[in-house]
């Protein structure tokens, strides 16, 4: 059997197939990418276990540049399916492909588009929003104060009320985390488009573990003075808030900014529905509530001294609604401009709507300069969205 004739029928064979077939220009591949032309491994069986004859021994036409040399490996010097060497097969010389394993192509999948992002400039913003008042609160979906985020604890379950600022940080209340298990992080979950405390809709939600936790090196737990705390949230996978209808930021508004007694503005958050009910009313609820003067909620009536210059007051006018505790650390918002303004985190109160007992707040304006060292966030806490005078 004339060996030389065989090789030349069937590279002729192959021609088709080398047309389609481009030169690869990456040299000694150790696997195979397209039709293994650049193969230069040693793979020296062919696909049916026989031993690959040493191409040196044999008459053919191919060069050392095509990988061809004194050696019995897989080639595919004339750019045929795959490598494929000379094989003995009943005694005569046959030609058999090689399995080489293919080279791990990195898979092009078009890169996703990040995920998007809300930005200093697009805060404050809900796709919902309530154009009736109610007094006395009401269950809301999470659309309409989409910055709402659930501060949990792994043993003590809903914990407290936040709001988030910017895609990684929550503000909320330093009095939430008022021992030391509960300021341990690995306990802590923090939950972003949740509308019910018992109740998940994966649609909307997000989930997150606690990186850091910033209580206010002031905070003084007798007087509630300096009551506000940073979380630093992260997914499981390292991101941050997606922006979503149900994920969004809320604006902070600028240093020392405040608005006039009789203001509304909103309350929001997961708050028992009364001082006595024992638990917390499960559904985001929303209240509207007035601002105080500091004059009115520091009188005998009121609070009298128990008002410092970091807390205001708010409270309906005919006392019916309130924040109650399962809301501390949820914002107080005011709009402006047709954006949400995050005022106050709800701090603490006598009872719940009790008469002359208004709710008190963290004054979130005295403390962008401490926000800003403790986040970087310093072109959130600019307030740069605040309609300018
Ligand atoms: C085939 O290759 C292996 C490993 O590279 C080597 O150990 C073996 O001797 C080779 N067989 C023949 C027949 O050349
Ligand atoms: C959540 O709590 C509310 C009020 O207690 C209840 O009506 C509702 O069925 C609960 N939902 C789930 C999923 O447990
Ligand atoms: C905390 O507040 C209480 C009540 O106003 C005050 O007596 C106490 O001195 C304060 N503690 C600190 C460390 O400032």
């Amino acid at each position: 059997m004339n060996l030389f004739a065989i090789i030349t029928v069937l590279a002729a064979l192959s021609v088709n197939v080398a047309f389609t077939q481009r030169w690869s220009k990456k040299r000694g591949e150790m696997c195979r990418s397209g039709d293994g032309s650049s193969y230069r491994g040693s793979v020296n069986k062919s696909h049916s276990g026989r031993r690959c004859l040493n191409w040196n021994r044999m008459k053919h036409i191919y060069g050392a540049s095509k990988g061809i040399g004194d050696h019995n490996y897989c080639r595919n010097p004339d750019y045929s399916l795959m490598p494929w060497c000379l094989v003995r097969r009943r005694s005569r010389t046959v030609r058999e492909f090689c399995d080489i394993p293919r080279c791990s192509t990195p898979t092009v999948r078009p890169r996703a588009p990040p995920p998007p992002m809300d930005t200093e400039r697009t805060c404050g913003e809900r796709p919902e929003r309530r154009m009736n008042k109610i007094v006395g609160g009401s269950f809301i979906p999470i659309e309409s104060h989409p910055w709402v985020a659930a501060i949990f604890h792994k043993r003590h379950g809903f914990l407290c009320g936040g709001s988030l600022i910017s895609p990684c940080w929550v503000l909320t209340a330093a009095h939430c985390f008022s021992d030391g298990e509960l300021t341990k992080i690995p306990y802590l979950s923090v939950y972003l488009g949740k509308s019910a405390i018992n109740d998940t809709d994966a649609e909307k939600e997000q989930q997150f573990i606690v990186e850091k936790l910033i209580i206010h090196q002031n905070y003084n737990d007798t007087s509630y003075n300096s009551d506000i705390a940073l979380v630093k949230i992260k997914s499981r996978k390292g991101g941050c808030a997606v922006r979503s209808s149900t994920v969004r930021t809320v604006c902070i508004p600028p240093l020392h900014t405040q608005l006039p007694a009789g203001f509304t503005c909103s309350i929001a958050g997961f708050g028992k529905e009364s001082f006595e009910s024992f638990q917390f009313s499960q559904y985001l609820k929303q209240a509207d509530v007035k601002l105080l003067s500091s004059a009115e909620c520091s009188s005998e009536l009121q609070y009298r001294n128990r008002i410092t210059e970091n807390m205001f007051c708010a409270g309906s006018p005919d006392w019916s609604t309130d924040a109650c505790k399962g809301d501390s650390g949820g914002p107080l918002v005011c709009e402006a401009s047709g954006r949400m303004f995050l005022f106050g985190v709800v701090s603490w109160g006598e009872g719940c709507a009790w008469k002359n007992r208004p709710g008190v707040y963290t004054r979130v304006t005295n403390y962008n300069k401490w926000i800003a060292e403790k986040t970087g966030l310093t072109e959130y806490t600019k307030g740069s969205m605040y309609p300018q005078k």
